[in-house]
Order: C-alpha cells, then sequence, then structure tokens
C-alpha cells in the first residue's frame, strides 16, 4: 500500500441517500476505503445500501447490526434522525479513537452527544453544495463549514482537503442562518423557478417547453452575478424604473396567486437591496 493510503482513515457511511451516495462515491475516489454502508432496516433502504455499496466496494449492514469497525463514522441521515441514529450506534462497538460526523448545515455537533459520551470525537461538517440522486456535485472549491471537538475538527479539515473542498470554521450558533442563506442558493431558487413555470400555460406554452426557453437566461443570470454582482446582474423593468410594466405583471398574476405573492415579496425585496429608478412608482405599482 502507497504511504499515502495508508495515512487515510477507513469511513463507514450511515444513509444511503443523496449526500451518503455522493461522499461515498467522492471519499472513494479521492482514496479512502469505505468499509461499510450503515442503512436502515426495511427493503429500499437495503437495496440502496446495497447499489451504492457495490460501486464502492463497501460491505451493507442494516444498523441494528452495523460492525462499525472504521476510524470515521459519517452521518448522511435526515437532521431529524441524526441524534436517535446516535443513540441506536452508541452502544454497538467502543467509541474511544473513533471520529464521526453528520453533515446538517442547520445543527451543531451536539446532535453526536451519545457518541460524544461514548468516548468520540465529534463534528459537523456541511458542504455548501446540492446533492441528488443522478448527479454527483463536483466538491472542488466547495466550502464546508465546521465546528466541533478540535481532534474531530483536525481529522475533518484533512478530509475536505482531500475531497478538494475548502474548510472554514463556523460557531454552532451562526449555523442555522448560515443554512438557511444557502437555502436561497439552491432549494429555493428552484421553488422560485418551478413558480415561474405556473405561469407558463398563460403564455401558451408547456411547462417543459417554459423551462427549456428560460434555461439561456437563467444560466447567464447567474454567470452574470458571478462577474459583476448584484447590481451589476440586475435588469429588467425595476431597474429601469418602468412603473406600469410591474402593475401589468401583477394583474396578469392575479389568478395564480402562489406566484404573484413571490413575485410582490422578491420585487419588494429588490427594491430594497438593488438599483431602481422611479422608486415611488415603483412601489405604488407594487402596492405600498
Ligand atoms: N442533499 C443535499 O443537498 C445536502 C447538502 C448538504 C448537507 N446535507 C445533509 O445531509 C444529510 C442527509 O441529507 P440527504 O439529502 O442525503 O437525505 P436523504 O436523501 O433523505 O437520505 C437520508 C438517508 O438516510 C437514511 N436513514 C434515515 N434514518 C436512518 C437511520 N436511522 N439509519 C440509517 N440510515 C437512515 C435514509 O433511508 P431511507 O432510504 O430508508 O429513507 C436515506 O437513505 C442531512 O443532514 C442534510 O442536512 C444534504
Amino acid at each position: 500500500m502507497l504511504p499515502a493510503m495508508a495515512a487515510k482513515p477507513q469511513i463507514a457511511i450511515v444513509g444511503p441517500g443523496r449526500l451518503g451516495s455522493a461522499l461515498a462515491i467522492s471519499l472513494k475516489r479521492a482514496g479512502y476505503e469505505i468499509s461499510e454502508i450503515v442503512s436502515r432496516n426495511n427493503a429500499g433502504s437495503k437495496q440502496r445500501a446495497r447499489s451504492l455499496a457495490r460501486r464502492v466496494g463497501a460491505r451493507v449492514s442494516p444498523g441494528d447490526n452495523a460492525r462499525l469497525g472504521a476510524d470515521i463514522v459519517w452521518f448522511c441521515v435526515p437532521d431529524r434522525e441524526i441524534a436517535s441514529a446516535s443513540r441506536q450506534l452508541a452502544s454497538i462497538v467502543s467509541w474511544e479513537g473513533k471520529t464521526a460526523f453528520h453533515s446538517s448545515g442547520a445543527l451543531a455537533s451536539d446532535e453526536l452527544n451519545a457518541l460524544r459520551r461514548h468516548g468520540a470525537s465529534v463534528a459537523s461538517l456541511h458542504p455548501m453544495m446540492t446533492f441528488v440522486n443522478g448527479s454527483i456535485a463536483p466538491l472542488q472549491g466547495v466550502p464546508f463549514a465546521i465546528e466541533g471537538d478540535k481532534a474531530a475538527v483536525l481529522v475533518a479539515r484533512r478530509v475536505v482537503k482531500n475531497l478538494g473542498g475548502e474548510a472554514f470554521a463556523i460557531r454552532k450558533q451562526q449555523k442555522a442562518a448560515y443554512h438557511a442563506r444557502g437555502s436561497f442558493a439552491s432549494p429555493l431558487l428552484v421553488a422560485l423557478l418551478v413558480t415561474g413555470e405556473q405561469l407558463a400555460r398563460k403564455a401558451g406554452l408547456s411547462a417543459v417547453e417554459a423551462r427549456k426557453k428560460m434555461l439561456p437566461i437563467v444560466k447567464q443570470t447567474i454567470a452574470n452575478y458571478e462577474a459583476l454582482g448584484p447590481a451589476g446582474a440586475f435588469s429588467g423593468p425595476i431597474v429601469r424604473g418602468d412603473a406600469e410594466t410591474v402593475g401589468k405583471h401583477g394583474r396578469a398574476l392575479t389568478k395564480t396567486p402562489e406566484a404573484r405573492a413571490v413575485y410582490l415579496a422578491l420585487a419588494r425585496a429588490a427594491l430594497r437591496y438593488l438599483p431602481a429608478r422611479n422608486r415611488a412608482q415603483l412601489k405604488k405599482a407594487l402596492g405600498r
């Protein structure tokens, strides 16, 4: 075995879902041995674990039968399950000398207190990236917010570096706000786009056509946001001060109340945070 390989600890993944699958594959590519995929004790979960385990050369165990011989146990279960899954695994092995991670963006490492009490060093490390079924997101340059016990944080920083990510320290109290901010960058961005799709039929398009026709402008907007910043990337009737056009939009949206509410909330936020002409008329057009 190469010396660099020998230095890398074995990792067990608990939860073969979106993050667990992407991480297991990325960790394997980065030279880590994935020893075990721990699933729930139901057919669907075990099946998902089996297909992931095949890809990364790991064994599969349902939670009540986990071996947990790895140096690092990484909980990739939903936020609400982290504390109970760690309690379930706390008395299966000795945790002295082991490291346990979870990757919730909003919750602190304290969710793993059951393992801490059994001697594990614990940390939370959250990648600011979206993981979905059918796509392995690259981790190069992805920021990982880390907090927890000193020893676990050191291990976490090394793993993140080997994955190509950028580790940074976060305070427990800052996590919820940081994670809420992240919601705007991916899940709520998708929610915004799908809300826009509700207007497709009114505009004479199917949802699929509307999606296809919107993609060039969505991609260019993100590119402009990156290159020019928010003010430089902001175009449309608000920055121009075309209050009548904004009023027309409001009327066109009366039959899609959710889309109207989202439009008004975002247009008011734009008036507050972005450049605009004719602010008084725009405010009036927005019902303020
Ligand atoms: N997805 C993302 O973009 C993303 C990004 C950053 C951080 N995270 C964090 O990653 C964690 C997992 O999120 P996710 O999106 O990957 O969720 P997910 O796709 O729902 O996957 C969760 C997995 O955990 C399994 N599971 C649930 N309880 C378990 C238990 N007690 N023992 C073993 N496995 C259990 C589930 O089994 P079943 O298949 O039977 O339901 C499922 O396979 C969360 O803390 C989340 O905040 C996610």
